[in-house]
């Protein structure tokens, strides 16, 4: 491995970029150029760089700076809240360690804004601490390099590859392995189009032997989760129940359930009552079920169910319900969350109903 990393270092002497946060070893100068490269690419963050270092060049000039000019220097970057926990963190440092900028891995990781990234950046490079940088460069040479096609972004994966990176570190020369790998991410083992034709690690490297480069790193797609709210009206007239068949174009289709009124967000119980048109007075509520959640792959539905027993058949029903007899109403196909709650609750019918 040490091979790799020394074929790493010997490409990042030829073709570094000269970074003026490459100068030097102070740890709270490093800290500011990585939070602002967090928010932006190399190019951008270079002036931002100059300008933070030049209006505070110590750590002190920061926390007595007013917040309000931290900001106007942070003007164009947007998320402001990584400007806000800078002047925090520079406040946080001055008067909990005496003004004197952290450069171990442990106490970095304590400050507000240092992820295990950012700490293993400063460390390593502040102080040579055996801290394996991985960050979306690094993803990516080594998910290329082991031909790992685990998702990046998965749990599984932030683990696989912060192994493979502890791994590849140098232990003699950690700084300047973490600055050489993540360089080469960025210029030669880039997302598209990557150098492969004259690459030093072109033998090392399993992607390149089985052409799955380019294919590589994975990232999963993250569903967004879709929270619905379904209040479900159990009504019942002796020993029957009013269903609806669910349409198509939605989650159940052809399932059959009880009257079902959807709200945009959680209601309190009374409110989800009051979703049923109550000027007829020949029912009464006979039960009200817990709420509860039911998790589907892209939906989490939050349901709650109503018992309305009905003393006298009502005229109409609402939406397209009709009355079913208990025992046609137990061969018929009704979704899981529905099977569950009647698991889980005494029967929808009054005793002297049932048959
Ligand atoms: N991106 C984040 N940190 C960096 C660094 N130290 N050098 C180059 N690019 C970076």
């Amino acid at each position: 491995m040490n091979n790799t990393s020394n074929k790493l270092i010997n490409w990042y002497s030829d073709h570094k970029r000269d970074l003026p946060w490459r100068h030097t070893d102070n740890p709270y100068i490093i800290w500011l150029s990585e939070i602002i490269l967090q928010q932006t690419r190399v190019e951008q963050g270079r002036a931002y760089f100059e300008k933070f270092v030049d209006s505070y060049p110590r750590v002190q000039d920061l926390a007595n700076a007013p917040l309000d000019e931290v900001l106007k220097l942070w003007q164009g970057l947007g998320y402001y809240s990584r400007a806000r926990n800078l002047h925090f963190t520079a406040n946080y440092v001055c008067n909990t360690f005496n003004g004197k900028f952290p450069s171990d891995y442990d106490t970095l990781l304590s400050l507000k804004g240092v992820g295990s990234y950012t700490a293993a950046a400063i460390s390593s490079f502040s102080a040579n601490e055996k801290q394996a940088v991985v960050d979306g460069n690094v993803f990516r040479v080594l998910a290329r390099l082991f031909n790992d096609s685990t998702p990046i972004n998965s749990t599984k994966g932030k683990k696989v590859f912060q192994q493979y990176a502890n791994e590849l570190l140098n232990p003699d020369k950690p700084g300047l392995h973490n600055q050489a790998i993540m360089e080469f991410g960025a210029l030669q083992c880039t997302p598209v189009k990557p150098n492969c034709m004259y690459c030093p690690l072109q033998n090392e490297c399993i992607s390149f032997e089985q052409g799955t480069s380019l294919s590589l790193p994975v990232k999963e797609k993250k569903v967004k989760i879709k929270h619905r709210y379904f209040h479900y009206f159990i009504h019942t007239y002796k020993n029957k129940v009013a269903l609806q068949q669910r349409i198509e174009k939605d989650i159940w289709a052809g399932l059959f359930e009880f009257h079902l009124i959807e709200s945009s967000e959680a209601l309190s119980e009374e409110k989800g009552l009051a979703l049923l048109d109550t000027n007829n007075s020949n029912f009464t509520i006979n039960n009200i079920g817990k709420p509860s959640k039911h998790i589907l792959s892209h939906q989490h539905i939050h349901s709650q169910f109503y018992h309305i027993q009905w003393s006298k058949l009502p005229t109409s029903l609402p939406n397209s319900l009709e009355w079913y007899d208990v025992l046609a109403f137990e061969k018929l196909a009704i979704p899981r969350l529905i099977d569950r709650y009647l698991e889980s609750s005494d029967s929808i019918f009054a005793e002297e109903d049932a048959i």
